[in-house]
């Protein structure tokens, strides 16, 4: 018998307990050992909830339970997450987690602690969710030299701006929608000025470069400027306008950036709608691949937790290999960073950017107030200069190539 503690019974936590239930035969078979919640840590009680006995409110009470193997971290924020991981891993106690604050500020650290207390911390569920994506960059594609991964890896904001295309509403509009369905946060900006996504590509672009992306190092700009009118520009370009999350490693420096970008109908990212998260990763032999899924909701990444705990259940007393240093990466300034932009300024600057930008593709649908373009592809510096030369511009967003 496998005894597992979890740490808060939010919408995560209570998932993992009715995953660990519902699937019971499943998960026990594929763990080759019964695995059994024995204790529920919450400042809260749950009075008529099945699994009331359970819960305690003192750690102590799981730390010092000799029984207790494995723990599942589903506090989310780092406070007291952290210590409480550390305390468990420094006993021996393997921590899976859904809590991407935590893995992207102390990733390396909580692995190295794992590794000398031969135990695991594993965390599928940081990132996209349900989604197969940290298994598959750290055990499946290791013949690869991965050198680019691109993702929607938000679903609130991939929600938004899902509805702003196919419904030609604002973003205030939507997002009061959003939150009034539960979708949206009460308090939407870790979501809408794109802060998730950063924590989330900080881990995936570590997993790429097996050392440590800071994510208070990667440029990060939300979808809040994206208006319905950009979309107009965008269906007539044959486009969508997605929040990306990416990572590149190049002969100029290694990128990392999550930023609203314009993408073409052909692109595999295009089709990514709603809630849904996509991750499509580029390898020097395998080429492109995509992982594609549920990326937030209850069941989906409570599944994803399971998956760690049965892995935790298989590799009792060993740890399972994860390529992430404390080495820190350097990260690029994106200023060198080089591609088109869709640019939209008042119709009286039109020859002010005919002057700065040169050659440049005019897209209409009719706004009589504004002249819009696509530029040549041009580095982000140049970018910045041109548009200071221009006197400025309603919008700017960047096309993904
Ligand atoms: N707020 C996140 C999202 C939840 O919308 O994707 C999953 O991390």
């Amino acid at each position: 018998m496998i005894q597992i503690a979890v740490l808060g019974y939010g919408t995560v936590g209570s998932g993992v307990v009715e995953v660990i239930e519902t699937n019971k035969a499943d998960i026990n078979k594929k763990a080759a050992a019964d695995l059994a919640v024995k204790y529920i840590l919450d400042l809260r009680d749950f009075p008529g909830d099945p699994y009331e006995g359970k819960v305690v409110h003192d750690y102590n009470i799981i730390l010092n339970d000799p029984d207790v193997s494995i723990i599942c971290e589903t506090m989310g924020g780092t406070k007291p997450a952290y210590e409480f991981t550390k305390q468990a891993l420094l006993q021996g106690k393997s921590v899976c987690t859904s809590n991407k604050e935590l893995v992207a500020s102390h990733g390396p650290e909580l692995l190295k602690i794992a590794k000398e207390n031969h135990c695991n911390y594993l965390f599928e569920a940081s990132v996209g969710g349900g989604i197969p994506i940290i298994r598959p960059l750290n055990y499946s594609l290791t013949a690869e030299h991965i050198d680019s991964i691109t993702g929607i890896l938000n679903g609130t904001t991939n929600y938004i701006l899902t509805k702003m295309d196919k419904e030609g509403v604002d973003f205030d509009e939507v997002l009061k929608e959003a939150q009034d369905k539960g979708y949206a946060e009460r308090n939407p900006e870790a979501d809408v000025e794109g802060y998730d996504a950063c924590r989330k590509i900080a881990i995936l672009s570590s997993l790429m470069s097996g050392k440590n992306v800071n994510y208070e190092d990667i440029y990060t700009e939300g979808i809040t400027r994206i208006s319905s009118a950009d979309f107009k520009y965008a269906k007539q370009m044959n486009k969508s306008v997605k929040l990306l999350a990416l990572s590149r490693d190049t002969e100029e420096g290694f990128f990392a950036m999550v930023a609203p970008f314009l993408i073409s109908r052909e692109h595999p990212l295009y089709s990514v709608n709603d809630v849904f998260n996509a991750v499509y990763v580029h390898g020097n032999m395998l080429g492109d691949s995509m992982y594609y899924g549920r990326g937030a909701g209850k069941l989906p990444t409570a599944s994803a937790v399971v998956s760690d705990v049965v892995d935790c259940a298989r590799h009792q007393g060993k740890t399972i290999m994860c390529f992430w240093d404390e080495e820190k990466v350097e990260i690029t300034d994106i200023k060198c960073a080089r591609r088109k932009f869709f640019v939209r300024v008042p119709a009286d600057r039109r020859d002010a950017a005919m002057g700065a930008f040169g050659a440049l593709a005019e897209v209409n649908v009719g706004i009589a107030e504004e002249f819009a373009f696509m530029t040549q592809e041009m580095s982000e510096k140049e970018f910045d200069e041109k548009i200071e030369k221009t006197g400025g511009c309603l919008n700017r967003i960047r096309i993904m190539a």
